[in-house]
């Protein structure tokens, strides 16, 4: 799901390299795939390294929005997970609040290590190796009750 047709270009390149079949893209905002999917269709979502808006002003620009997350309770399978990865300060209190107030999430995390420390299923982003952020990579995950 990506708005800007540069960015699908670039992943088509890449699923053409690497060969792989099992891949959809949608070009447009992927809050209209997450309407037309059924409910608890999905495993895990992932939101990497989302779009930062770090001026205060801008936060309600933010992909990760209460709406959003009702969105993506809908669409996860009970025990389904969410993971919020960034290197936003900002972003990781902004998601916090939100998911932790949210009645269908639960955070994971039961030491530092655990959103500190990449996942044993990340696949690191190219977003992520540019280190532009203004802390080190976090990693947010949220089980779906
Ligand atoms: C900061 S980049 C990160 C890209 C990639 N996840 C990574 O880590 O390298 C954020 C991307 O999300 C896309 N984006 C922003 N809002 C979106 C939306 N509502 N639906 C789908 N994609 C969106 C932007 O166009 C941009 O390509």
């Amino acid at each position: 799901m990506e708005p800007f047709l540069d960015g699908v270009a670039k992943a088509l390149d890449a699923v053409q390299d690497a060969g792989v079949e099992n891949v959809r893209i949608h070009r447009g905002d992927g809050r209209d795939v997450l309407d037309r999917l059924a409910a608890a269709s999905l495993e895990t979502v992932y939101v990497l390294f989302p779009d930062p808006w770090p001026k205060k002003r801008h936060w309600k620009r933010r992909l990760i929005q209460a709406d959003t997350l009702d969105q993506i309770a809908r669409v996860l399978a009970p025990g389904g997970r969410l993971r919020v990865a960034t290197d936003v300060a900002s972003y990781v209190d902004w998601t916090l609040f939100l998911v932790r107030r949210h009645p269908h999430f639960a955070w994971t995390a039961r030491r530092a290590a655990d959103w500190r420390a990449p996942p044993a299923d990340h696949v690191r982003t190219r977003y992520e190796k540019k280190n532009i952020g203004d802390i080190a990579p976090t990693y947010l995950d949220f089980a779906r009750l």
